[in-house]
Formats: structure tokens, sequence, C-alpha cells
């Protein structure tokens, strides 16, 4: 068989230089006894691979079913994991966190620097009262203080609520309330293309509409004047210089099962879901997916470019790396800026191995062309990773060709904030076809349902599900237990459902299409049409608004918006960038309709529900389906 990242029949095999290192044959083994005892499997790799103050008494609980527990009576807390065992180990003066700031700042964190400062901000947090439970709400950009104040609130057993730093204000209102934070830690601003996002002003906002926060502890990134409320608002670098900032406190233990975050995330109507992780199974299915997909070796540079905001920079810019004592970096800015090369002199200087990104950021870098990364030395990456969206093929060789040189596998990962880990992908010797996440990883059991239930034919387009329970996957939605029955678990009972569609080809090979429901990935960032909705119908011009996605050739899909204008209120440009501007401010630039259009009706049922997929197909030019429910 060719193997030498020669292209045959589709199928791109990996270099022998790639297979020499990876752990093929592990890999091989644990597959198997996954198949054999999926439990047994994974309690294997929990108890050799990770410290527990206290070991567990059942591996996989199923009894409460979709409520499933793992590890259940054992005590441990990520950070014991992440920082504490590296620090009495070797790895001590070993990087950590090498982060660039936009402005070509540099910090570097060793392991043990990495934890007297967290230590010292949770000594921080716990003085203002924080305990086992409670929620911090994080709203930052990323800079290594986001780092410090998450594995904070884990060292002391509180949850942390980290709001993404591109959200504005009523998404940061409606995601405080939701928690019931009590504290908020956020930064004065952020660099994002020379300009200072103002963080601090957004949340000074939407406290005007939270009042559950009593304290704001503020990062000073940007240096601009912000508003310190007095009696509310603290200086970070003010509290770490306190003698109360010890440098060594203990780590709380806490049960397997105990929550280490919440992640909110769009569903298909209403407000956004917290998603909730806990710390024991979390931080296995982290540190070995992470293991498998990517090979991770003390050697590594990894750089997740993510932002610690989303699902893939908590599992994999920050847990995964540290708990495998990884070399993990942070850049902060955008990736063009100041010119199109910044990407590659990072990865030239820094002298980064694996590179995991999202094919918005591919296809938007592939567009200044080959010149941009020719200039730079590539030559230590060994091997990429996708996720987000599918990779079209395009932007897959382009990636391969260009950045990889023809020798770096690419890793398309498809997982989901609630997966909380790699679910269906390769590993670095699995033969790829470009535009697939290929095959399910070890312990993972995914089928392709039609309609009815039934697995659906070679090639043919289903429902994507889960059969069977994993580590790392989210334990409900805080708040809402009958939420996550209903919206995850009650199509196809007993299985899990992931809200996209897929096909499996002749090979087994999942093929990941969209989501069937009302999410839309923009730039890969997910984005619920309900969130944009409300924030459109929150403007005193409009009485009702429907959004979809539309297909964009870089990033995947952008929003078109309807809106029935008030009576009376004229349809005009200005109104347009108004709306526009509105839904930046209230959700988040990202969520910025592309286009607003005034119309005089919705296609509804005669219930009353927006048809959605009734305005998509028109868009689309596309047949409008089964629009016998529609209201005349
Ligand atoms: O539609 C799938 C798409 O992203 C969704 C999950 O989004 P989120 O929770 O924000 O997590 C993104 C990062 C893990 C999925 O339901 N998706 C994610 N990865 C892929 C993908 N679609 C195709 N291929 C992928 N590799």
């Amino acid at each position: 068989m060719a193997r030498s990242g020669e292209q045959n029949g589709g199928m791109v095999y990996p270099d022998e230089a790639v297979l020499a290192r990876a752990g093929v044959e592990d890999l091989r083994a644990v597959s198997q006894a996954m198949l054999v005892d999926m439990p047994s499997a994974w309690a294997e790799i929990a108890r050799t691979q990770f410290e527990w103050y206290e070991p567990w008494h059942t591996t996989l609980d199923e009894s409460n079913a979709p409520f499933y527990q793992w590890f259940v009576g054992g005590k441990t807390n990520i950070v014991l994991n992440a920082l504490d065992r590296h620090v009495r180990s070797w790895r001590r003066n070993k990087a950590a966190l090498i982060w660039e700031g936009e402005n070509y700042e540099t910090r570097t964190y060793t392991y043990q620097q990495l934890n007297r400062e967290v230590s010292r901000f949770a000594s921080v947090l716990r003085a203002m009262g924080v305990n086992k439970g409670d929620r911090v709400t994080i709203y930052m950009g990323r800079i290594p203080e986001i780092e410090i104040a998450m594995l904070a609130c884990a060292k002391l057993g509180a949850v942390h609520s980290v709001v993404y730093g591109g959200f504005s204000v009523e998404a940061l209102h409606g995601r405080i309330e939701d928690s019931q934070s009590r504290i908020a830690i956020t930064a004065d601003g952020a660099w994002l293309r020379g300009n200072v996002v103002p963080l601090k002003d957004i949340m000074d906002e939407a406290l005007q509409r939270a009042p559950t926060i009593q304290t704001v502890i503020v990062v000073k990134r940007t240096g601009q004047d912000v508003h310190m409320e007095p009696g509310r608002d603290l200086w970070y670098h003010d509290l770490m210089n306190l003698p109360i900032a010890d440098a060594h406190i203990e780590t709380v233990p806490v049960d397997a099962e105990d929550p280490l975050y919440l992640l909110y995330t769009s569903g298909t109507t209403g407000a956004p879901k917290a998603i909730l992780h806990t710390h024991g199974g979390y931080m296995v299915g982290v540190a070995a997916t992470l293991k498998w997909v990517f090979d991770v070796q003390d050697d590594d540079t990894w750089w997740c470019a993510a932002d610690p905001g989303w699902v893939t920079g908590h599992s994999y810019i920050i847990y995964g790396p540290l708990l495998l004592g990884a070399t993990s970096l942070m850049y902060e800015g955008a990736p063009n800026y100041p010119f199109p090369d910044r990407w590659w002199d990072i990865t030239e200087r820094h002298g980064v191995t694996i590179l995991y990104t999202a094919p918005t950021a591919i296809r938007g870098l592939m567009r200044f062309g080959d010149a941009w990364p020719n200039r730079h030395d590539l030559s230590k990456l060994r091997l990429l990773g996708s996720v987000g969206e599918p990779i079209n093929p395009e932007a897959w060789r382009w990636y391969h060709r260009v950045i990889g040189k023809d020798r770096c596998p690419i890793m398309d990962t498809w997982w989901q904030t609630e997966t909380g880990t790699f679910m269906i992908s390769p590993v670095p010797a699995t033969p790829l076809k470009p535009g697939s996440a290929t095959l399910p990883l070890p312990g993972v059991e995914v089928d392709v349902l039609n309609e009815e239930g039934d697995p659906a034919g070679l090639n043919e387009e289903g429902y994507l599900v889960i059969k069977r329970p994993w580590p790392g996957m989210m334990r409900t939605i805080y708040g809402d237990p009958e939420r996550y029955v209903n919206s995850y678990w009650s199509r196809f009972p007993g299985v899990y459902m992931t809200g996209d569609s897929a096909r499996r080809d002749e090979d087994g090979y999942i093929w990941v299409i969209g989501r069937v429901d009302d999410v839309i990935k923009v730039s890969g960032y997910r984005l619920g049409t309900a969130e944009i909705e409300s924030a459109l119908v929150s403007h005193r011009a409009v009485a009702e608004a429907a959004v979809i996605g539309v297909p964009d050739e870089v990033r995947g899909h952008v929003i078109k918006a309807y809106c029935i204008l008030i009576t009376g209120v004229e349809p005009t440009q200005r109104l347009v960038e108004e709306l526009r501007d509105h839904v930046a401010h209230e959700v988040g630039p990202i969520a910025k309709p592309a286009t607003i259009e005034f119309v005089e009706t919705l296609p509804k049922t005669r219930s009353g529900k927006i048809m959605r997929r009734v305005l998509k197909a028109r868009v689309l030019g596309q047949d409008e389906g089964d629009t016998s429910t529609l209201e005349q």
C-alpha cells in the first residue's frame, strides 16, 4: 500500500514519519478493550493515568438514564491532575502556557508559575466567600488570566461559567441571570485588530439588568479608563498583591460527579442552555481523546487557536493540554493582524508542532494566497486539526498542501459543547478522506437513523445519534433537567440526538452534513435563531422577526433576518443599519445579520410557529417541501 501522504482513490494515507511516532498499537488495544467492556476500559484509563483522592465504587451508573454518572463515589479534582501532580514532577519547570498578545507581548508560565497564580487567585476568591458549588461568571478576552480564573474556580470546587468575550450585553446578562453568579471576573478590555473591545463597559451595562452580581474583579489589559463602581468593582492586580493571595493553598477534593463548569450554548428554541460538565468523567475523557487524536507528547508545542470562551477552548486550550502535562499556546488577537501571516509567524517563532483550528479560519487565510505562509518555516508542524463545521475539500487540500506540506495529516474532529470531548475523528494513523471526520473514537458508538429510527442506508442522509454514554458527556442542563431529556433523549428514546445530519459511506466513514435544527453556525460559532430574533424584536421598530442561516463561502453560514415592522415605521436603509448594530450590541458582533429584509408576513404553521425551513428553501431556490400545515 502506498503510504507517503499520497492520495489514492480519494484516500490520503499518513506519512511514515507520522506513523513512526503515533501510538498505533496502543489505540488498537484500547479499541478492542472498549468493544469487550466499555466501562472497564475507561476504568483502566482513569485508574492508571490520573490521581484520585479516593477510588470510585461504580464506573458507570446507568440506573437513572439518561442522567448517567461516571466514577461514582470517586474523589478527585481536575486541578489535582492538571497542575498539582505536575508541580510535584520534573514538569514543574516545563512551559504550561505560552501566551502571545496581539501587540506581540509574550508571557510564558511554567507549571509551577501557573500553579502559584492559580493558588493565589483561588485564595482571593475563597476570601470573598466563593465555595464549592458557587457559580462564577468569567467574561474576558484571550489572556492568561482567563485560564488562571477558570482553574482557580475549579481548585475550590466552584463552578465557572465563561461567557465568550465576543458576546454582548443581553447575551451576558441572560447568562449571569440564569447561573445566579454573585461574582464576575472581567477585564478593562480586549485587543482585537488593534481596537479595544470594551469588556468592562459591556459588563456594566449587563449588570444594570442583572442584580445578582455583588463583586466584579477587573483585570487590567488594555489600560483605558473604565468606570469602577465603589463597593462592587476591584482590580485583580490589587487583590493579587494582598497578603491573602497565598501561593500554596490546597486543592479541594470534590466528587467525580461534582460540577466543574457551565457553558451556555444555543439550541432549537428558547434561551441558551447551560450545559453542565463534571470533574471526573470530563477530566478522563478530555485527556484521553486529546492523546489519541493528536498524540500530544512532551516535546510538542500544541496550539489550539480557538477562544477559551467556547468548548473547544475549555477542553483543548486549557484542561486537555494541562492534564497531559503539555505546552499549550494561546494567542490573543485576530489571525490576520497586522498582516495575513500572523498565524504563520507565530507558528514559526514558537515552533508549533500541532495546530488545531476551524474551517472558517482556514478559508479566510486561504484567500490571501500561498505567499504569506510560504515565507515562513512551518517545518516543525507534524499534525493539523479542524473543528466546528464540515471542512470543504478545497480548504482541506489547501491546509494539507500549503500549511502541512503534504506531510501533516488533518484530524477533522467532530464533537459538541454537549459531548465535551472529541467523538468522531481520525487518529494520526487513519487513512483520510477530505471532508469526512472519518470514524468514531474508541468507546463511541454512533449511528445514522432515518425518520423511523431505523439505521439509514449506505450514503443515505439521516440523524446522527450516539448510542452509549461516554465519560465527558454533559450531565444535564443546569436548572432544567426536563429540557435535557426533551432536547437530547426524546426523539429516539435511549439514544443521544446530536442535532446533526450525516451519512455513512461504504468504508464506515461518517460525513457530517450540518444541523437539522434552528442552530446556525456562523464562522464556526454556534448561534440560535431564538436569541437573535428576540434581540430584533426588542428594538422599538420591529413587531416580528425570523432569522435563518444562508451558505457563505468563507464563514460557512451568514445570518439573514426577516422583520415585520410596527405599523407606520418606514423601512429605510438607515433602519437596516440600526437593527444590525442593535443585534451586535445585544447579542454580539458575530450575531449581526448580513442582510435584513422587511416583509409583510412570515410563513407560519396554523399554530403560529414560524416555518424557517420555508424561508430557507425560498432563499436557496429549493422546493419548499411539505407546506400543508402552512397558514394560508
Ligand atoms: O454541527 C456540528 C458542528 O458543530 C456543532 C457543535 O457546535 P459547538 O457545540 O459550538 O461545538 C463546536 C466545537 C466542538 C455540531 O453539532 N461541528 C463540530 N465539529 C464538526 C462539526 N461539523 C462537521 N465536522 C466537524 N468536525
